[in-house]
């Protein structure tokens, strides 16, 4: 992979968005939320790739990844109105296929247009699969924590917002009433990764975001986590209720073991 190529992607994305933008300003709203996280989780991905010293190719290709990991979103919403997978469809599968069909990828060696496309078609599993190939469970890792670190990001901004102006879809039209479910936050109590398909409110969905913090792979992605204080950015959005109280000092004592304790095992 080459600069050259890189430059390729860049504009490709961004005519493939342009696309997509209509005169309505509820979609464009929608539509420029998920562009604009793709250039974040980009941000985040050169971070993390910097702090593993990664050797230029394999950043490019890292980068490459972040840039398309959401492209299956256009299509859904222009589609289906909504981003929610579960009522329309896998995204990141859609994904996957618009670059094949579009022939996107044409350019790169066989095994970098492989590994591209399983980053991105297991980018939102609910767990890293068990992959043989290094390079891609190492990339597959890479882009699912650089997407979540901007997940927090959009969703802390998103909630500091008044409704009128929040991105419609950005919630996935949960109710944002002030309950949240039992299940979901004892999962997090016991440091369980949270399935979407138990949440029920717009504060199971924080909490199920919260769980991610069992999630992250890269010593960078807790640092970011800390200097840019997401977690208490989002549980300050949660009912104050003793429960949560208690959720809160038990992230942010799983965050500093985490970054005092020796590298993790997934650490490279
Ligand atoms: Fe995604």
């Amino acid at each position: 992979m080459t600069e050259k190529d890189m430059r390729f992607f860049q504009s490709w994305f961004s005519q493939y968005c342009s696309s997509f933008y209509t005169g309505n300003e509820e979609d464009r709203k929608n539509l420029l939320l998920k562009e604009d996280h793709t250039l974040h989780v980009c941000e985040n991905m050169r971070r993390i790739a910097k702090d593993l010293s990664l050797e230029s190719a394999k950043g490019m290709l890292a980068e490459t990844i972040a840039l398309f990991h959401d492209i299956g979103r256009f299509p859904q919403y222009a589609e289906y109105k909504t981003f929610r997978d579960s009522i329309s469809v896998n995204h990141a599968t859609l994904g996957t296929e618009v670059l094949s069909r579009e022939g996107v990828l044409g350019t790169l060696p066989e095994n970098e247009q492989r590994t591209i496309l399983q980053a991105i078609k297991f980018h939102n599993a609910y767990a890293v699969p068990d992959l043989r190939d290094y390079d891609t469970l190492l990339f597959l890792k890479l882009i699912r924590d650089a997407d979540k670190l901007d997940i927090w990001r959009v969703f802390a901004e998103y909630l500091a917002l008044p409704e009128k102006d929040r991105a419609s879809a950005a919630g996935l039209g949960l109710p944002d009433i002030p309950e949240y479910s039992e299940n979901v936050l004892s999962c997090v109590l016991n440091k369980g990764v949270a399935s979407l398909s138990r949440v029920k409110t717009l504060n199971d969905f924080i909490l199920m975001q919260l769980s991610w913090v069992y999630d992250l792979n890269f010593r960078t992605s807790f640092i970011l986590l800390r200097e840019r204080n997401y977690l208490k950015k989002l549980i300050s959005t949660l009912p104050s209720t003793e429960a949560i109280g208690k959720l809160s000092l038990f992230l942010e004592e799983y965050l500093t073991e985490r970054l005092q304790g020796a590298p993790s095992h997934h650490d490279l």
